[in-house]
């Protein structure tokens, strides 16, 4: 037995040995991919979850600098999608036998705000007979904004911390109160508390971060034992501060291979949480989603965006599916999962296994 095999038959693994796991290539890399995908079909099987992405409002209040839809950005056209478009987009979710949705926005601290979002879940619970489960991704708030979301329907919520290292965090973000490391660790907490599945995750290949600081972000995921993961590689924007040093960065297909690594290798440290394939990975290779869930992912998000926001919604540059209607998606999407070796869970809530066992 080498040394790979046998520490691909552990869960447990040291920060040095994240690093070499992540770094591998060739037949090694292969065995680590194929290892990954064995764990997810032992531990949670092959099927894969469908949560439609309805991206509802790109107005946001803070400035991070890699996202194209930070508020410094005068070059986005804002929208608000209507109460009407956002339910029509989750019925089309629930029809379709989705499953679930996730509402996704800008971030937006305001209680007219908190009180729309509440006013969204409820209708959203009322229509579809409590059947769509509902994942909210709207950023940082206070307690008691999340406990209201959680009491209106609302059972899951993404929010990322996009690095664990803060050293590198303050890089990417801008060094003042409303982009605070702390908070931001404060609110994954909120939310925990509120009773939620917590779902975190970070960007890969960002300027100025080393494989130690991803073999550390693995270590923080496990640590935080978290019940779902979305990470995807770090896209440059133009009309970003961040776009200046993308002569620091790898070349995409290596971003998208790292990206792929740290799925997997999450995929063993922590063998029942649901991983998301990131649609980042769609947007450097076509069939990146559908190659993450051949490595350990389980979640793919279908954008369900209305049509006519959807370009106005670019965190990243090259965003996929910016014309297809959700109809087209679905159909692309099923024959490509099929060919992963996963099958649909249609209809299904697909809750975290590690959040059931907890
Ligand atoms: N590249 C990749 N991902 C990005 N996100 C924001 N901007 C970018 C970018 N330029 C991710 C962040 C955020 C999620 C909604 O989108 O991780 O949490
Ligand atoms: Fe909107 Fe980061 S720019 S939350």
């Amino acid at each position: 037995m080498n040394s790979l095999t046998e520490i691909l038959e552990r869960r447990d693994f040291s920060l040095d040995e994240i690093s070499f796991l992540l770094q591998l290539a060739g037949k090694e890399r292969t065995q680590l991919l194929q290892k990954a995908q064995q764990v997810k079909n032992e531990f949670i099987g092959n099927k894969v979850y469908f949560r439609g992405l309805v991206e509802f409002s790109n107005i946001c209040s803070k400035d991070c600098l890699y996202c194209g839809i930070r508020k410094s950005n005068q070059k986005v056209i804002r929208y608000n999608a209507t109460d009407n478009e956002i339910l029509e987009a989750c019925r089309f979710a629930w029809k379709n036998l989705f499953g679930s949705v996730v509402l996704q926005s800008g971030e937006i601290a305001t209680n007219a705000f908190a009180k729309r979002v509440e006013g969204l879940l409820r209708k959203i619970k009322q229509f579809s007979n409590n059947e769509l489960g509902i994942t909210l991704s709207c950023g940082e708030q206070t307690l008691e904004t999340y406990q209201r979301w959680f009491e209106s329907g609302a059972h899951r919520y993404l929010l990322r911390i996009e690095a664990s290292n803060p050293e590198l965090y303050y890089k990417i973000h801008p060094n003042n109160k409303k982009h605070s490391f702390e908070k931001r660790l404060e609110s994954l907490h909120f939310l925990r508390k509120a009773g939620y599945q917590l779902g975190t995750g970070v960007m890969i290949g960002l300027p100025f971060q080393t494989i130690d600081d991803l073999a550390g972000d693995l270590l923080f995921l496990k640590q935080l034992d978290i019940d779902m993961c979305g990470m995807g590689p770090y896209i440059e924007h133009e009309q970003t501060p961040l776009f200046q040093y993308r002569h620091l960065i790898k070349p995409r297909h290596e971003r998208f291979y790292l990206a792929l690594n740290m799925i997997a290798v999450l995929r063993l440290m922590m063998p029942d949480i649901n991983i998301a394939a990131a649609t980042a990975l769609q947007a450097i290779d076509p069939a990146g989603r559908e190659k993450a869930l051949a490595v350990g992912a389980n979640i793919i998000m279908p954008n369900l965006t209305p049509c006519s926001h959807r370009k106005d919604y670019q965190l990243y540059e090259d965003k996929p599916c910016l014309d297809e209607d959700a109809a087209i998606c679905r159909n692309c999407l099923e024959a490509r999962i099929e060919l992963a070796g996963c099958v649909i869970g249609y209809g299904e809530w697909g809750d975290s296994k590690h959040f059931q066992r907890d």
